[in-house]
Order: structure tokens, then sequence, then C-alpha cells
């Protein structure tokens, strides 16, 4: 079974069809045997190509709902040979994943749906975290950034009632020692020109 296309998306896309996976059952053998890490609603895809620069020993598939954000980050993949694309729901596209795929997952400035009503569409919703174990490696690194505190706050408690230990957890975390290593996203420049402070914490499936 394939994920629902976007329309007229591969028309967009012929010329990126190499950098594009269609079949979540096709992960594997699109990528060689280096580690393989994962990001969830990339956006423009600036922080996952900075890390497949970065990291030329692993490997990173980014999972974007948006066709056009898709297409731009796919622009600006140069000649990196480390990174492949899926677009669609993240949601719709798990189930039909393998196991144990990803040793590392990035949630990066996930849309912090604020309306209480709305908290299972949050991307840290234990229900979602519980479908993200089955993908992930044993003990692989969840890392996750935020402006917003109330998903802050909830993230942390979903974790906990999952039963996993945040760590790493910090309220500002351009000054925390512990994330010297950080690639800034898109969202994350722009939240913190404006002077908003970055939350973030890692926990270990
Ligand atoms: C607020 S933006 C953050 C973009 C980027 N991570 C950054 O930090 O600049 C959230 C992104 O997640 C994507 N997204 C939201 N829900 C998603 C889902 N269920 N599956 C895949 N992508 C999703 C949105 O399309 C959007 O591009």
């Amino acid at each position: 079974m394939r994920v629902r296309k976007i329309k007229d998306l591969s028309k967009k896309l012929i010329d990126y069809q190499h950098l594009l996976i269609e079949d979540p059952k096709e992960i594997k053998k699109r990528f060689d045997e280096k580690p393989l890490e994962l990001e969830i609603g990339f956006g423009k895809g600036d922080f996952l190509i900075a890390m497949a620069k970065k990291y030329p020993e692993r490997n990173f598939l980014g999972i974007e709902r948006s066709g056009d954000f898709t297409l731009k980050a796919m622009r600006d993949v140069g000649e990196l040979k480390n990174i492949l694309f899926m677009t669609g729901n993240i949601q719709e596209i798990i189930p039909l994943m393998e196991e144990n795929l990803f040793s590392g997952l990035y949630l990066n400035f996930s849309d912090p749906w604020p309306k209480a009503r709305h908290f299972k569409r949050r991307l840290t919703y234990r229900v979602l975290l519980m479908s993200y174990q089955r993908i992930l490696k044993k003990a692989s690194i969840v890392q996750l950034k935020t402006d917003s505190r109330e998903l802050f706050e909830f993230s942390l408690q979903q974790v906990k009632a999952l039963g996993k230990t945040p760590f790493d957890v910090t309220e500002d975390l351009h000054n925390d020692p512990l994330w010297s290593e950080n690639i800034a996203t898109h969202y994350e420049i722009k939240f913190s020109t404006k002077g908003k402070k970055i939350l973030g914490f890692r926990y270990r499936s």
C-alpha cells in the first residue's frame, strides 16, 4: 500500500525522484548500511540538510506533510548522498513502516496545537510516541526542540507517562553547554531572533 499522493506533486518533483521515497516499505533498501536518523516535520529542510553535511557517516530521512516544503528542501540537497525525503502525514506513514529502522529521531518546533482539545494532534501525544517506539532501534535518542512552553511541558509529561526519562532538559538551549552542538532550524532562528527562549530535551527510546 502506498501513502496518498499530494495532487500534482509527482509532476513538480519529476527532477527529484531520486531523492523521494514513496513506499514506506522501501526505506531500508534506499539507504546503505549507515545508521539512519529521522526528522518529522522538517519544514524547509535546513536542519536536516545541515545534519547530513555535518555527519556524512549517518543517513537521514525527512518526512514532511507539505509537498511544497519537500520540494524546497530537495532543491537544496546538492551533491549530498545521505539524505532522502518522504511527503505525507507521519500518522499515516508509520503503520506502513518496518520495525527498528531508525537510530535517532528529531522533532523540531512541531506544531504546538495550543487548544487543549487538540492534544491528540501533537506529535508528542503518547499514542504517537508509542508508535515511534516501533520504528526506533532500542535506546535511540529522540530530541525535541520548541519555543512553546505548553508543548514542552506536555511533551515531558507524555514521555514520562511512556516510562522514559527525559535528559538534557533545558529552558535556554542556546546558552546550555549540553546543547553546544546544536544546529538551529528555520523556526528556531525566527523565534530566537524575536527574543524567545528555546526549550528542549532528549530521551532514549
Ligand atoms: C512549525 S513547522 C517547523 C518546521 C521545522 N521543523 C523548523 O523547525 O523550522 C512544523 C512542520 O511540521 C509539519 N507537520 C506537522 N504535522 C505533521 C505530520 N503529521 N506529518 C508530517 N509533517 C507534519 C508541518 O507541515 C510543518 O512544516
